[in-house]
């Protein structure tokens, strides 16, 4: 198989691109103060709802050399710590069927960060959610969206509505928003556990040489009996973040992190993050494993440090694994909007973990 170079000319400025991040970056913050106003308190503009923060290790394997790349150039380990979580940007019933988010954060990765902020800490952060391609793959795309949102007279009931016709298989909530989404019909997501879900960087990165997606599946047998399993959320308005509270009571769980290596640019398109990549033109193929042990994952202590403390951002990470194409440059704006907001409104510290011990019991 051969395997795409990564080149920077891989990724192409949209028109208008600039505008239209500023655009979007702005009524996200406009949202976000809305949102403090009514909790006061400041949860994250995307994926507010933690459903559980969980330390484990990464093993990184002996990798033939186009897996060989960046972090995973050579066998190692990692500590890791993962925060769970819901997509939308508040604190909803858990009825309401959403993407769900696993935030990786390696501690332990030596050299510069992308990220100015942070650059020398040694953590890096992988942010994946249970889709395998973002509905709205472009910054154009993504605008549109939000501005439909912001156009209903009751936003939040409308982005919960969308968010939870997404998780459901997304069809409808795409026609809601005009846009069609092929990928997404055959998906047909009840609310399923968390758990049992496979997790997707959704949109390209840079894997060294070449350029990828990555992706967490299920791989202890305990995690994958869970795959497709619906979840009782009646009367339950925090299922799931008692379904993994539960889980890591009685057991650990282990995923397999997978590197899609981009072969045809133009059928695995960069810059349009909703175009699935198909399987037939790229295996996803194993880079390592995530290990979780048994532990208690949702302590007041551990809550507070991963809620207020903690940032993910999938721009803070080797030069090696940069973010690629539109959708991936306007995060660059949208999480340092969303994080300098809510640290400064809780009067939080901004932490990067040097330690595995930082991270409270
Ligand atoms: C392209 C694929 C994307 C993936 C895989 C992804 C994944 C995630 C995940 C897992 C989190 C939770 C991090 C945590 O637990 O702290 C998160 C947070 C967030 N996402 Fe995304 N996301 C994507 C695209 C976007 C886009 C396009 C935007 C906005 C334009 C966005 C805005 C945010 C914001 C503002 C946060 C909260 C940041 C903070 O306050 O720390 N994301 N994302």
């Amino acid at each position: 198989m051969t395997y795409v170079k990564y080149t920077p000319d891989v990724e192409v400025i949209q028109p208008h691109e600039a505008e239209q991040v500023e655009k979007i970056v702005d009524m996200m913050h406009a949202q976000h103060v809305k949102t403090f106003d009514k909790l006061r308190h400041a949860v994250r503009d995307a994926h507010a709802k933690q459903h559980g923060t969980v330390v484990g290790t990464l093993i990184i394997p002996s990798l033939p050399e186009h897996l060989a790349q960046g972090l995973f150039a050579k066998p190692c380990e990692y500590p890791v710590v993962i925060r769970f979580s819901s997509a939308p940007g508040t604190l909803k019933d858990d009825s309401v069927p959403s993407p769900h988010g696993m935030a990786i954060k390696v501690i332990g990765v030596e050299g510069q960060k992308l990220l100015l902020e942070h650059a020398d800490a040694v953590t890096q952060d992988f942010l994946l959610v249970s889709m395998p391609v973002i509905p709205f793959g472009t910054v154009e795309k993504y605008l549109e969206m939000q501005k439909f949102i912001a156009l209903q007279e009751n936003a939040s009931e409308q982005a919960e509505k969308a968010f939870g016709l997404l998780a459901k298989g997304g069809k409808k909530a795409l026609d809601l928003l005009g846009i069609s989404n092929p990928v997404l019909d055959g998906l047909g997501i009840e609310n399923e556990y968390l758990l049992g879900q496979t997790f997707h960087s959704m949109a390209a990165l840079r894997f060294g040489d070449y350029i990828a997606k990555l992706s967490a599946a299920p791989l202890s047998p305990e995690v994958k009996a869970l795959t497709g399993k619906a979840i009782d959320t009646k009367h339950k308005p925090s299922a799931q973040r008692d379904a993994v509270v539960d889980f890591f009571h009685k057991q650990g769980a282990e995923y397999e992190l997978r590197a899609q290596l981009c072969t045809d640019l133009a059928k695995m398109p960069i810059e349009d993050g909703s175009i699935l990549w198909e399987e037939t033109l790229s295996p996803h193929q194993p880079i390592g494993k995530i290990i979780i042990p048994a532990q208690e994952a949702y302590s007041p202590a551990r809550r507070v440090f991963s809620d207020d403390k903690l940032s993910f951002n999938p721009w803070h990470c080797l030069p090696e694994h940069q973010p690629l194409g539109s959708i991936m440059r306007v995060r660059k704006q949208a999480y340092a909007s969303s994080t300098d907001f809510r640290h400064a409104m809780n009067a939080q510290p901004k932490i990067e973990p040097t330690s595995i011990d930082e991270i409270p019991d």
